[in-house]
C-alpha cells in the first residue's frame, strides 16, 4: 500500500496528465507570450492619430467616411494595404497596427508590430503567426507618411516589389548599421555591404520543430535576442536588456503555435500512396510527420538546391561580424560559413502558398514541375477561397506575359510578381521533375495531410 503522501502525489501526477491531454494547464511563459504579442506595444507612435483616417483619400477611389462609417473603412482599409482584421481587441485598429507606447505610458497614434508581417489569414480567416501574403508594405508607409504630410523617405533598398513579399532582412541591417558594436547610435551608417532581397513571411507555427531560423539557417532558433531585432528602431540596449525576459516569452508562444488543418475533402488512398512518395523522394530533407515525426533540420548547399541565391548570398561577411560583435551575437552568434537554404518542415504548408523563401511559385504543383512554372503573375487580392486552387494547392494566378508598364501606379503593379527581379528567380528545388503526373498527384493529396 503506497503511503497517504504517496497516494496524494500520484493523485496530483496523474491530475496533471488529465490537464495535459486536455490542453487545460498551459504553460505560464506561453500565455504570458500570447499577452505580450497581441496586447502590448513596444514602439511609439510613428505616426499620428489621424493618419489611419487620413489615407483614404490617397486611394483613388471613394473611401466610405471614417466617422460615420467606421467598419467600412476598416474593411476598405484592410483590402487596400493587405492587412486581416485582428483577433483579438485592438482599438478596432487591423491586425500588424497598434496605438503607439509613449515614454509616460499614454497610448496615442499608430505604429506597426510584428503581426503586420506575421498576422497573414487564409480563406479570409486571421490567422496569428501565419505569413501576410497580401501585404504591400510600400503603399501602407508611403500613404500614412502623406496623411502627415511628410515625404516618404528616400529608401536605399526595395521594401517589396510585389504584394506579400517584404525585405525585412535589409530593415534589420539597416537598423544594426546605425549602431555600434556597443549598440551606441552612430551618426553616419556602418558600410556593412549586405544586399538582400524582399522575402515571402515565413509560418511561426515552423519554428518548434527548428533548431535554427531564418532561410538560411544560420542563426540558432533557440535565440530570443534575434527576434529583438526590429526593436533597434528606437531601443537602447538597457531597454533591450529589460525587454529580453518578455521575448522569452514571445518565444515559448511561438514555438507552442500550430498550423491550421486542411479544410477540404481529401482522396485518402492517394494520400496513402503519396506518403510512400514522399518519404522517398523528399524525407530526407524535409523529414517525417505524425506521431513519431522526424525533422532533421537540412541546410542544403546552393548548388544542389539552385534556388534564387540573393538571399543566401546577400548577408555579406562584415554584417554577420558587426552581428556578433553585438549583444545579439553574444546571445547566440550567426553561423560565419553556412551558405545555403533550410529545408522546412511542411507541417500546414497547404495554407502558405506561394512557395520558396522568396514566395515565387504560387502552387504546390507548379513547385513539384518546374516548367509549369509562371515567370510572372498576377497575386490575388485577397485570401478568400474564391482564389484557392484546391487542385494545384495554392493561389490561382492569372499569367501576365508582358512586363508591367512604366505608366502603371506602383500600386497596381505591386501585384504583379515578376521572377525576373532581383532576388525573386524561382530556379531550383527541381525534385518533383522527375516524378510521374501520378506521383505528383498522390504527393500533393499527401500534403494536404501535414
Ligand atoms: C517587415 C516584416 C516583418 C516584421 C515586422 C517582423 N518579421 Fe519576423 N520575419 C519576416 C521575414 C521576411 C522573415 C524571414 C527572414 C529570413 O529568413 O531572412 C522573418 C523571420 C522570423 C522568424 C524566424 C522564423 C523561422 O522559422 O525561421 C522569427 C522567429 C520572427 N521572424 C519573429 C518576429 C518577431 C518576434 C517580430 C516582431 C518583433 C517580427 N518577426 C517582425 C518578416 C517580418
Ligand atoms: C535535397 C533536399 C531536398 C529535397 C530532396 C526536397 N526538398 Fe523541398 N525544400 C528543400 C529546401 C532547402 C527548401 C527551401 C528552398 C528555398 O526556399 O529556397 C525546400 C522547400 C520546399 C517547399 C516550400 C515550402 C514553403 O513553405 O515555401 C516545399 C513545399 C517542398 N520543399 C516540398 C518538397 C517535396 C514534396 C519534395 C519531394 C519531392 C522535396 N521538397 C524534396 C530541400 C529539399
Amino acid at each position: 500500500m503506497p503511503g497517504r503522501r504517496g497516494w496524494v502525489l500520484g493523485l496530483v501526477l496523474a491530475w496533471g496528465r488529465v490537464l495535459q491531454a486536455f490542453g487545460a494547464a498551459p504553460d505560464p511563459a506561453v500565455e504570458r507570450g500570447s499577452r505580450a504579442m497581441t496586447a502590448t506595444g513596444y514602439l511609439k507612435p510613428g505616426w499620428g492619430d489621424d493618419a489611419y483616417r487620413r489615407v483614404g483619400q490617397f486611394w483613388g477611389e471613394p473611401a466610405p467616411d471614417p466617422a460615420t462609417a467606421p467598419e467600412a473603412y476598416s474593411a476598405a482599409f484592410i483590402r487596400r494595404y493587405g492587412l486581416n482584421p485582428a483577433p483579438y481587441p485592438n482599438d478596432g485598429l487591423p491586425m500588424g497596427l497598434r496605438r503607439g507606447i509613449n515614454p509616460d505610458g499614454t497610448r496615442t497614434g499608430l505604429q506597426v508590430d510584428c503581426l503586420v508581417c506575421h498576422g497573414g489569414s487564409i480563406g479570409g480567416m486571421s490567422h496569428v503567426g501565419l505569413g501576410n501574403s497580401t501585404l504591400d508594405m510600400k503603399s501602407l508607409f508611403d500613404d500614412l507618411d502623406r496623411a502627415q504630410g511628410k515625404r516618404p523617405p528616400a529608401s536605399p533598398f526595395v521594401l517589396n516589389s510585389t504584394r506579400g513579399t517584404v525585405n525585412a532582412g535589409m530593415l534589420s541591417a539597416v537598423l544594426l548599421s546605425v549602431r555600434n558594436a556597443d549598440l551606441s547610435m552612430r551618426r553616419f551608417p556602418l558600410p556593412l555591404g549586405a544586399n538582400l532581397p524582399e522575402l515571402d513571411v515565413p509560418a511561426w507555427w515552423l519554428l518548434g520543430k527548428k533548431s535554427t531560423m531564418y532561410y538560411d539557417g544560420r542563426t540558432d532558433a533557440r535565440s530570443v535576442r534575434a527576434n529583438m531585432q526590429f526593436l533597434l528602431g528606437e531601443k537602447s540596449l538597457q531597454e533591450l536588456k529589460d525587454l529580453e525576459p518578455t521575448f522569452r516569452d514571445i518565444q515559448a508562444w511561438l514555438k507552442s503555435l500550430k498550423p491550421p488543418r486542411y479544410p477540404f475533402p481529401r482522396d485518402a488512398a492517394r494520400a496513402d500512396r503519396g506518403k510512400v512518395v514522399f518519404e522517398k523522394a523528399c524525407a530526407k530533407c524535409h523529414g517525417t510527420y505524425g506521431p513519431d515525426g522526424t525533422y532533421p533540420n537540412a541546410i542544403v548547399e546552393l548548388k544542389v538546391i539552385g534556388t534564387d541565391p540573393a538571399r543566401a548570398l546577400g548577408l555579406s561577411d562584415r554584417l554577420v561580424a558587426h552581428y556578433n560583435e553585438t549583444w545579439f551575437g553574444e546571445e547566440y552568434a550567426v553561423d560565419e560559413q553556412m551558405i545555403g537554404y533550410q529545408a522546412p518542415p511542411l507541417d500546414g504548408v497547404w495554407a502558405t502558398a506561394p512557395y520558396l523563401h522568396n514566395g515565387s511559385v504560387p502552387t504546390l504543383a507548379a513547385l513539384l514541375k518546374s516548367s509549369d512554372r509562371p515567370a510572372r503573375f498576377k497575386r490575388p487580392p485577397s485570401t478568400d477561397f474564391a482564389y484557392y486552387d484546391q487542385v494545384n494547392v495554392g493561389w490561382k494566378y492569372e499569367v501576365v506575359t508582358e512586363p508591367p508598364s512604366p505608366g502603371l501606379p506602383p500600386f497596381e503593379a505591386r501585384f504583379i510578381y515578376d521572377t525576373a527581379r532581383f532576388g525573386l528567380g524561382n530556379g531550383g528545388h527541381t525534385f518533383g521533375d522527375k516524378l510521374s503526373n501520378d506521383e505528383r498527384l498522390d504527393l500533393i493529396e499527401y500534403l494536404k495531410t501535414l
